[in-house]
């Protein structure tokens, strides 16, 4: 996590690297800060903010400084609390070298108590400072900054990128690149570094993706790439074919809402780009904000674009997905998609437990990698560890420069648009419509369903989008007037499901955890009377998702008879026709059927819309949670 913007060139930095940093919000916002180089003084100016909820705002609003090279940071507290001292940039003693830092050094306390034994003042409780004290050691000892750098990196374990800034070299970027992702911006007389192109995007289009284990120095007009052995390495500067698009919240309050309410357009843009995409059609669908889409050869296959041959589609007798968060809850429901639509047997994996298990190659198996954003550390370690055994592997990401796009053997972006509001509403719909549409796709090509039935999946991705939004606008009015305000004083709720609403149940109570801060566990339903029963009362809501399958819709009847017969208190999202289970229930949402596989679908949006309401009464800084960043690049 954390955000780096750095800038060296003929003009003033300081809009160009505070803007770009606003731009890398979504990577953590506990603190920021800005160095420049005073040229005139020979020295640093800097400042820093942390605490609340904006302080990139605060920052930029009070800097008034200003010079040709400089850098700034967003933080994530990984080490130390979130205060000024343990803001970015970190400097050495006498604050000649001032560094920023996006990753974890692994060992730190022992590094600190060998900078301590050295005599250095270590002033704040992170272990980036720590590079800070450490790199003006080698600059001392050798007498050039190539061979400094090979030194400084042989004592650093972990995974990051580093830029340093030294007063002594005023138009140099010193960047630092392991296991953690930094792009390099090429423009007229100027360069930047970023932990991700938007930052510079509305300046340059002209990046160099360092390689992993290299480090560069950058200049206003050079790029000089080495590996750690201090080997040059050729690298060649890719013309990205997209641009930045300032994105404002329109007439809602709050991004979320926004997002929410553009599901139905996303899906549908989804199934148009994966029509286009699968060749069945001519029909040309707009896709996307240029930013985020993916610039796609049409003309190819999906199979080929997906980096398989036809023959290990029609082969495959594994598939398994690896994810994180809302991903992965998005991945569990598309289990219930490839095992029941392909009759493939389908394994799905938290990226954060897979890397530490045993891993067994398969022959005719494909990993599928699902992320908003492709860049979550723990999915691209996995991803790592997979293409090492040379199996296929496909990425589903929301943004096609990402490093897990780059990394994977073949990719299906989603068409979601910039998701900002750092809980997941529509990345989650789309993914689920993209694995729906796959998995729909796979079954076609192996002969299990007919092109109509392929059609007909699709226009049923498009009747479960609308449903997902008429449902907001039926409950809209009870939601804001009467439900949110009653459901606010709950301090804890137990969510149900079963089956294929088990994982939206899951999706359900982190969606309320994350932006209300209510405590909320989720249950497979069929566990309860094996232990979780004895903490209902009728102050804890437990809430059920219902299914499209009259035998699992029974089993579920019973546990909601379950609650019932202990006075808990009960929410059901019930289809239409569950009579007995809506006539229970102390509040029911009922949501017009759909094809029982895109149930959790359909029932998304009113689920987050009212969750949104819930944490709205509370008055919590929704699109901006405590503690939690879009984009998780620390393990
Ligand atoms: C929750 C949420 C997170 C992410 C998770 C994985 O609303 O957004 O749980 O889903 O951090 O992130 P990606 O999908 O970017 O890999």
């Amino acid at each position: 996590m954390c955000g780096i913007v750095a800038y060296t060139g003929k003009s003033l930095c300081r809009n160009l690297v505070l803007g770009g940093l606003a731009r890398l919000e979504y990577r953590g916002y506990d603190s920021a800060g800005f160095v420049c180089i005073d040229q005139k003084h020979g020295q640093f100016s800097f400042d820093k903010e942390a605490g609340g909820s904006s302080p990139i705002e605060r920052l930029t609003d009070k800097i008034h400084f200003d010079g040709t090279a400089g850098m700034a940071h967003t933080r994530w507290a990984t080490h130390g609390m979130v205060d000024i001292k343990n803001a970015h940039p970190h400097f050495n003693c006498n604050k000649t070298i001032a560094v920023v830092h996006n990753g974890i050094i692994e060992g730190h306390e022992a590094l600190r108590e060998q900078i301590l034994a050295r005599g250095h003042q270590v002033v704040s409780t992170t272990d980036s400072e720590l590079a800070a004290h450490l790199f003006n050691d080698e600059v001392e000892q050798h007498k050039d900054l190539k061979s400094a750098v090979i030194a400084f990196v042989s004592q650093i374990r972990g995974a990051f990128a580093f830029v340093f800034l030294l007063v002594e070299h005023p138009g140099t970027l010193i960047v630092i690149r392991h296991r953690s992702s930094i792009v390099i911006g090429i423009g007229n007389d100027e360069a930047f570094v970023a932990s991700d192109f938007i930052a510079f995007a509305d300046r340059t289009n002209r990046v160099v993706f360092m390689p992993d284990d290299t480090f560069a120095f950058v200049h206003h007009d050079t790029v000089e790439i080495y590996d750690f052995l201090g080997r040059p390495i050729p690298y060649s500067i890719q013309t990205l074919d997209q641009s930045y698009v300032e994105i404002d919240k329109g007439v809602f309050e709050h991004f979320m809402l926004k997002e929410i309410y553009e599901q139905k357009r996303a899906i549908n843009r989804t199934i148009g780009f994966c029509k286009m995409l699968g060749n069945q059609s001519s029909e040309v669908f707009p896709h996307g904000n240029d930013q985020w889409a993916a610039p796609l050869d049409f003309n190819d296959s999906i199979w080929r674009q997906l980096g398989l041959s036809v023959e290990q589609v029609v082969g495959l007798r594994h598939i398994n997905l690896v994810s994180a968060g809302t991903s992965w809850h998005a991945a569990s429901i598309a289990q219930f998609f490839f095992e029941m639509i392909c009759k493939i047997p389908t394994r799905v994996f938290l990226a954060s437990e897979f890397r530490y298990m045993p891993f067994f190659p398969e022959q005719d198996s494909v990993y599928i990698v699902v992320s908003q954003s492709g860049e979550t550390a723990d999915t691209l370690e996995a991803l790592r560890l997979i293409n090492s055994h040379n199996v296929p592997t496909i990425a589903i990401t929301n943004v096609a420069s990402s490093s897990i796009v780059r990394e994977a053997g073949g990719f299906l972006p989603m068409q979601a648009g910039p998701e900002i509001s750092v809980a997941s509403t529509k990345v989650f719909s789309t993914q689920l419509a993209t694995l729906y549409w796959l998995a729909n796709r796979i079954a076609l090509e192996r002969g299990l369903i007919t092109t109509e039935e392929m059609y007909n999946a699709e226009e049923q991705l498009c009747v479960a989008a609308e449903v997902l939004e008429s449902t907001i606008e039926m409950y809209k009015f009870r939601i804001i007037q009467d439900l949110a305000p009653k459901y606010m004083h709950y301090s804890h709720f137990i969510f149900l499901g079963r089956h294929i609403s088990y994982p939206f149940a899951l999706e359900a109570s982190l969606k309320l955890k994350e932006i209300s801060y209510i405590f909320a566990q989720c249950y497979p339903a069929g566990e309860l009377k094996h232990g979780p029963i004895a903490l209902i009362d009728e102050h804890t809501p437990v809430v059920i998702f219902s299914v499209l399958d009259d035998l699992l819709y029974r089993k579920l009847l019973s546990n909601a008879y379950e609650v019932k017969a202990r006075n808990g208190h009960l929410v059901v999202f019930a289809f239409e026709g569950q009579d007995e289970l809506i006539s229970m229930a102390d509040t029911a949402f009922v949501i017009p059927p759909v094809t029982p596989l895109l149930g959790p679908l359909a029932m998304t949006g009113l689920m987050q819309f009212f969750i949104y309401h819930i944490t709205r009464q509370l008055g919590m800084p929704i699109d901006k949670p405590r503690n939690l960043a879009k984009s998780v690049t620390v393990e």
